[in-house]
Parts: C-alpha cells; structure tokens; sequence
C-alpha cells in the first residue's frame, strides 16, 4: 500500500490479548499434478497466541514446509491457497502480492534448514543483516551499531568483526545466527523456524534452541517450529499441530500429548522417540511408508498403517475435533485411545 509507514507495516500482526497471532482456518493449498488437482495441505486449523510457540511435527513430506511457505507467502506460483490465514486482522490468502512482500521479513519472518541458502555467499553477513534496516532509511552509523547489536542479541561473539566476514568464514552455528540477526532486524512479531536447526550437530543444536527460546520470551514474538525431530519440539513448543499426510492429526499442549496422546499416529510417534520418557536408547521405530498427500489413502490417511484400524477408517475421514480442554484428535477413536493411553 502506498504511503504505509514502516511502523505500521512493522506492527502488523500486533493481537489483543487472548487472541490468536495467528489464526489458520480450513486452509487447504492445492496444486496441479499430472492433470489432476491435489491437496497438499487439507482442511488444516491451527492458532498461535501471541507469545506462544507451536511446534509443527511430522514426518518428511507431510507437509511442513509447505504450510510454512504459505503462511510468509513463498509458495510456488504452481499451488493455489484456500481458506483462511489471518495474521493481524488481514487473510492472508487475499492480501496483494506487494502486501505479502511488505509482511515478509518484517512482521513475519522465517529461517531454514540451510543457513547458506539464505546467505548472499559473497556479501558479508554485517550488509545482509543490515539490509531490511537500510531499506527502511536507516544509514551510516545508527545502521552500523544496529547490525552489531543484532548479531550480540543473536549470541555472536566479536560481533563488529563478524559483521565484516563472509558466510564461508564462518562456522554453520555462527551462520544460522547470523540468519536469525537477520530475521530480528524486522522486528517480527511471528518467527517461523522450518527445520531451523536440523542440519547442526547436538550441541549447537540445543544453543540454538536456547537462543530461539530467549529471544521468543524477550520479545514476545510468536514462533513455529518445524520440525520431523519430536524430541527437538519438545523442548521448545509449548503446543503441538501433527501432521499426517497434510492434514492435522492431533493438536494439543505439548506435554498433554506426549503424556497421552489422542491419536494412534501421535502415539506411534512418542514411541519411536523413547528418550522422551525414558533412559532407554531403543525406541520403536513406525512401521510401513508415510502417507503422500499426492496419494492419500481413502478415509483416514492413517489407516494402512494403524493397529487400530476398523473397517469406517478406510471409509470415512475422521473430523478434527475438541476430545478434551484445548486438545483435538482427528480419530474416529480419539475417546478410547486417550483413555488407554
Ligand atoms: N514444488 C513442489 N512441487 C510438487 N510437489 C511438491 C512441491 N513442494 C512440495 N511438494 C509435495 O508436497 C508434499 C509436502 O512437502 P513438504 O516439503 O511440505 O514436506 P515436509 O513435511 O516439509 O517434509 P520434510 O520433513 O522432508 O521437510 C510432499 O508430498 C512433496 O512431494
Ligand atoms: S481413524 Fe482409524 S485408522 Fe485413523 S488413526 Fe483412528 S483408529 Fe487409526
Ligand atoms: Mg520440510
């Protein structure tokens, strides 16, 4: 829009208290493959209070990234959005493309798995950090001291020397702080974190983490993580959305699902990850193929591969629904299986 400040665009997304930051109503994002339309993401609810972190898990090629790339607007010109996504009282399914563009690294921000995908190779990190402040008129030495202050709040160490290094001189932890120094200089008020820290060893991962956590709390922003890895959830999702084949499986607090799941999937997943719940190393891994959101199977997608499947499984698609205060299952045997749990 013309003329709109870059305190405005800033704040969009700015919720009253107890509303959602953002609010995903039956979302589905569709494409067209070999002729025939599929749905990559089916009838998908999700909501994220301002402040909250939900961790989006599920295993590769449920489709996170993509319900990702919808919500910050970078999904392929090939797939198409229905539904709703509302993020400070605009749909985002119906916003402008420059609108989009406004939000993107501003209010709503994103890291990947790959910090060097995000990374110009031969720009330094300090210019690329300080790129989103320049082209809001921010220049010379309040620029300067803004970067270095981002890469400290990102726990860069020597952070003026950094800023005048190249991504390749430095290490894959130091790297993907630099892309969260980028993601702060927006000031957003929605981080989202696709498998933000999947390709760094244990420690670094676990710093990472901390630091996505630190951040979060000091500045009140609202953050999905994504992830395959529950274990890595855990630690840092207060909520939990599963995914199944592009649909929401089971949604819940984070240690109300883990401690009971509702969903014989969510169950198969808590299983696979003993340590979790115990000391043991051995856990027990899910049997049979994902589900493909290009070729789900009928009624619950689930079904082929659940030890509690009965004949209205391959039949009927089980609705998401509340099963008890602030958890919903997509089973039609969510009351039984919460109970057994
Ligand atoms: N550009 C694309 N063209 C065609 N199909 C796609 C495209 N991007 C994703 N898909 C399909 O959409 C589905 C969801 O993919 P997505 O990348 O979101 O999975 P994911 O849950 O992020 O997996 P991973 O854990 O491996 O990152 C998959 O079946 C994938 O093959
Ligand atoms: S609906 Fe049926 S197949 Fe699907 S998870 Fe529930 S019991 Fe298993
Ligand atoms: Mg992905």
């Amino acid at each position: 829009m013309a003329g709109r400040s870059t305190d405005t665009v800033t704040r969009a997304g700015t919720a009253r208290n107890g509303e959602p930051r953002l609010d995903i109503r039956d979302l589905d994002v569709r494409m067209v493959i070999d002729g025939r339309e599929v749905n990559l993401i089916e009838g998908v609810d999700l909501a994220i209070l301002p402040g909250q972190t939900t961790g989006l898990i599920g295993e590769s090629g449920s489709g996170k990234s993509v319900l990702a790339s919808a919500i910050i607007g970078l999904l392929p010109d090939s797939m198409t959005l229905h539904g709703v996504i509302e993020f400070g009282g605009e749909n985002l399914t119906l916003v402008s493309p420059r609108r989009r563009r406004e939000l993107r690294g501003r209010s709503i921000a994103m890291v990947f798995q790959d910090p060097l995908a995000s990374l110009n190779p031969v720009q330094r990190i300090g210019k690329q950090v300080g790129e989103i402040l320049r082209r809001s008129g921010m220049h010379g030495a309040a620029l300067r001291s803004r970067v270095v202050s981002l890469l400290e709040r990102a726990g860069i160490p020597r952070p003026e020397e950094r800023a005048r290094a190249f991504p390749h001189q430095l290490s894959g932890g130091l790297r993907q702080r630099s892309v969260i120094a980028m993601a702060l200089a927006g000031d957003p008020v929605l981080l989202l974190a696709d498998e933000a820290t999947t390709a760094l060893d244990v420690t670094v991962q676990k710093r990472i983490l901390a630091l996505l956590s630190e951040l979060q709390a000091d500045t009140g922003m609202s953050m999905l993580f994504v992830s395959h890895d529950l274990r890595v959830v855990s630690h840092i999702a207060e909520r939990l959305v599963v995914l199944y084949a592009g649909r929401v499986a089971e949604s819940g607090p984070t240690r109300e699902v883990l401690a009971r799941p509702a969903h014989p999937y969510t169950r198969a997943l808590v299983q696979s990850i003993p340590a979790v719940h115990s000391r043991s190393d051995i856990g027990t891994p899910l049997s049979g193929v994902p589900a493909s959101p290009l070729d789900r199977p009928t009624g619950c997608a689930f079904h082929p591969r659940c030890p509690l499947a009965q004949e209205i499984c391959a039949r009927e698609i089980p609705i998401l629904r509340e099963v008890a205060p602030g958890r919903r299952s997509a089973c039609h045997f969510a009351e039984e299986v919460l109970a057994n749990a």
